[in-house]
């Protein structure tokens, strides 16, 4: 429909200023292999929203149609800090749309293209809350399948305790588990295959166990400033995700505590049953099997109601704020 390819294959600043679903284009935010994000304004309730339009060949596809209408729903029913909040998703003239909470920020991809390997305190923090996003995804009964730092939107903190507040996006978009491994129709794979779990790509069931792995990948990124594997061509690569061993994460980074190889060992084991039951069972191994966070005032509260008092609150172990050098 010649319609379909306006809307989204039209140069960006064509859509600049046009009305699409009660929503106007204000400016492109990025784009990727299968969708344009652009910042728009929703003229019903006068705010400012992300809008994603995704490529008009995935509206053509059942599987995806269905899986994007069912996930959209249950996705924009979790209420939850640390998942975008989706505002509405549907369709008009053959493009499916979603709009989201406007994010200010940047995305993990883009910081750590920027700044490199991060410190483990903060990748900790940062992995922290994406877990949690996860956690509580899996408990609605939804599998996230796509975890990646494209994903993961780091926005300004509220303070020097929290310098980051982290997003996690885009709940069944991806492409991957609908055929063997998401190859188009002409051929070419949508997205990374950096991220995804071995059961995935041998199309066995996957449960949150996947974003387990998946989260495993972005973090020791986060670290190593190179995912687990690295190979020529994606067919190699599939491969060593189903078979090989990835490298200890402290041949890139010796300055890491001995215990981290051993959770990312147990994170990225190629069976989901060998791997952590949790995402934030993972996090907690990997900041030393210390669980929770210094107490917030609300907290505290609680604290002294209870008589349990232990103290002042700790002054912010991580020092290091990433927001400021986002820009
Ligand atoms: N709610 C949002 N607020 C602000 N920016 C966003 C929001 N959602 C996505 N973005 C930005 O839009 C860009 C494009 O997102 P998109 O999901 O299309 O691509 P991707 O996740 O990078 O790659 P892929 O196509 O492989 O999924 C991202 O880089 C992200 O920074
Ligand atoms: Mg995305």
């Amino acid at each position: 429909m010649a319609r379909d390819a306006s809307l989204f294959s039209g140069r960006p600043s064509e859509l600049i200023g046009q009305q699409i679903a009660g929503y106007r284009i204000e400016d492109e935010i990025g784009r990727g292999g299968m969708a344009v994000v652009y910042r728009a304004h929703d003229l019903r309730l006068d705010r400012t929203v992300a809008l994603k339009l995704l490529a008009p060949e995935l509206a053509r596809n059942d599987t995806f149609r269905k899986r994007f209408t069912h996930e959209s729903r249950v996705a924009a029913a979790i209420d939850h800090p640390h998942i975008v909040p989706v505002f509405e998703a549907g369709e008009t003239d053959g493009v499916l749309y979603i709009a989201m909470r406007y994010v200010s920020g940047s995305d993990l991809r883009h910081l750590l293209d920027r700044e490199g390997p991060l410190a483990l305190p903060t990748a900790v923090r940062i992995a922290t809350q994406v877990a949690s996003a996860l956690d509580a995804a899996h408990e609605h009964g939804l599998v996230h399948r796509d975890v990646k730092p494209g994903n993961i939107l780091v926005a300004r903190g509220t303070d020097s305790d929290h310098p980051e507040h982290v997003y996690l996006t885009d709940f069944g978009l991806t492409k991957k588990s609908l055929s063997l491994t998401g190859f188009t129709t002409v051929g070419q794979f949508v997205g990374t295959l950096d991220y995804v779990a071995p059961e995935q790509i041998s199309g066995r069931p996957v449960d949150g166990r996947c974003d387990v792995y998946g989260l495993a990948c972005v973090v020791y990124e986060s670290l190593a400033g190179r995912p687990p594997f690295r190979r020529d061509d994606d067919m190699a690569l599939l491969w060593a995700h189903q078979y090989d061993l990835p490298p200890a994460v402290s041949e890139a980074r010796g300055d890491l505590p001995g215990h981290v190889d051993g959770v990312f060992a147990k994170a990225l084991a190629k069976s989901p049953d060998d791997r952590y039951e949790s995402c934030l069972a993972f996090v907690t191994e990997l900041r030393g099997g210390v669980a929770g966070h210094a107490p917030t005032e609300v907290d505290r509260r609680v604290a002294v109601a209870r008589g349990r008092d232990e103290g002042p609150p700790a002054p912010p172990r991580w020092a290091e704020p990433v927001f400021r050098r986002l820009g």
